[in-house]
C-alpha cells in the first residue's frame, strides 16, 4: 500500500482555493440545468468558466477523457461523457466538476451533485435524496482517531435501509497534486477497518447509490458507466480534509443549488425515504 501524504497548511490554502472554484463552478452549473439544454453545452459552460479564472478542467485528456466534466444521466453511474443528448423532463444528472490552478502547482478539487431536470418521478427523488443523505453520513464519520471504513459502513447501512445499493467498483480516492491518489475510500464496509484518519488527510466522498442492485457495466466508449439492471443511479460528492477538530469540508458551497437543494422538501435535515414518501402523499 502507498502512503498517504498530509497536507501542511501551506498546502491546504492551494486545495481550498482549487476546491472553492470546482464549488462555485458547481453553483453555475446549477442555474443551467432545465429541458432543452445538452450534455455538451455543459461541458462548454464548465470549459470556459474554468479557464475565465485561469485554471484547469482535470478531466480534460485524464488517462484519455475527451471532455472537460462529467454527465451521467439517469442509469449512468459515473464518468458520462457530454455530447448531443438533451435533457428531457424527468432525468436526472449528475455533473462531476474538477478543477485545478497550474501556477499554484495543480492541486484538484473535485465535487459533484446530482439535478433534477423539471418535474422528478417520485422514483428520482428516492434515489437523489438518499444519495444526498448518503454524502453527508459520510462527512459525518471523518475525524481524527476514526478509521477510512467508518465511512462506508455508516454510508451502507442507511442506503440499504432505505431499500437502495451501494456501488461497489468505483470509490472515493485521496485527492491533491494528483487526481486520484490513496487512499481508496469505499462506500461500503465495516467500522474499525482500513486506514486511520489523521489530521491533513484529504480525500473525496463520493457515494453512488443505485435504486437496484449495485453491479455496474461499462460501455463499449471504455468510460461510461451504467447500473447493470439499468436503474436509476444517483450521486453527490465532496473533497474533505481531515483536521484536528473533525472534518472541513473544502468544496462547501456558500448557497443552495438550484434544482437540487431547493426542492420544498429537499432541506429538511435528516429526511429519510419514509418522511419524503409522507409528504408526497400529504400534499
Ligand atoms: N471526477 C471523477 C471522480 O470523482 C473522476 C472523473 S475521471 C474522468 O473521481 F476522466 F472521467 F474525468
Ligand atoms: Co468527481
Ligand atoms: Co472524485
Amino acid at each position: 500500500m502507498s502512503s498517504i501524504e498530509l497536507m501542511s497548511p501551506g498546502m491546504l490554502k492551494k486545495m481550498r482555493e482549487a476546491c472553492a472554484l470546482a464549488a462555485d463552478t458547481l453553483v453555475m452549473i446549477s442555474g443551467h440545468i432545465r429541458p432543452g439544454v445538452t450534455t455538451d453545452h455543459i461541458n462548454t459552460l464548465v470549459h470556459d468558466y474554468t479557464l475565465a479564472h485561469n485554471a484547469l478542467p482535470s478531466p480534460l485528456g485524464y488517462r484519455g477523457f475527451p471532455k472537460s466534466v462529467c454527465t451521467s444521466l439517469n442509469e449512468v453511474v459515473c464518468h458520462g461523457i457530454p455530447g448531443p443528448r438533451v435533457l428531457v423532463d424527468g432525468d436526472i444528472i449528475n455533473v462531476d466538476i474538477t478543477s485545478t490552478y497550474p501556477v499554484k502547482r495543480g492541486f484538484h478539487g473535485d465535487n459533484s451533485a446530482t439535478f433534477y431536470v423539471g418535474e422528478p418521478s417520485p422514483e428520482a427523488r428516492k434515489i437523489v435524496e438518499v444519495s444526498r443523505r448518503c454524502l453527508e453520513i459520510g462527512v459525518e464519520q471523518v475525524r481524527p482517531g476514526g478509521r477510512i471504513g467508518d465511512i462506508g459502513a455508516a454510508i451502507q447501512e442507511y442506503a440499504e435501509a432505505q431499500g437502495c445499493s451501494v456501488v461497489r467498483d468505483y470509490v472515493g480516492h485521496g485527492i491533491g497534486r494528483s487526481f486520484h491518489m490513496p487512499p481508496n475510500v469505499p462506500h461500503f464496509g465495516q467500522r474499525n477497518t482500513l486506514q486511520r484518519m489523521t489530521p491533513g488527510m484529504v480525500f473525496t466522498i463520493e457515494p453512488m447509490i443505485n435504486i437496484g442492485g449495485y453491479e455496474c457495466e461499462v460501455l463499449a466508449d471504455q468510460w461510461t458507466v451504467l447500473t447493470r439492471d439499468r436503474s436509476l443511479t444517483a450521486q453527490f460528492e465532496h473533497t474533505v480534509a481531515v483536521t484536528r477538530e473533525g472534518c472541513e469540508v473544502l468544496t462547501q458551497r456558500q448557497g443552495l443549488l438550484n434544482h437540487s437543494e431547493d426542492v420544498p422538501w429537499a432541506d429538511l435535515g435528516p429526511l429519510t425515504c419514509a418522511h419524503a414518501y409522507a409528504r408526497l402523499r400529504a400534499a
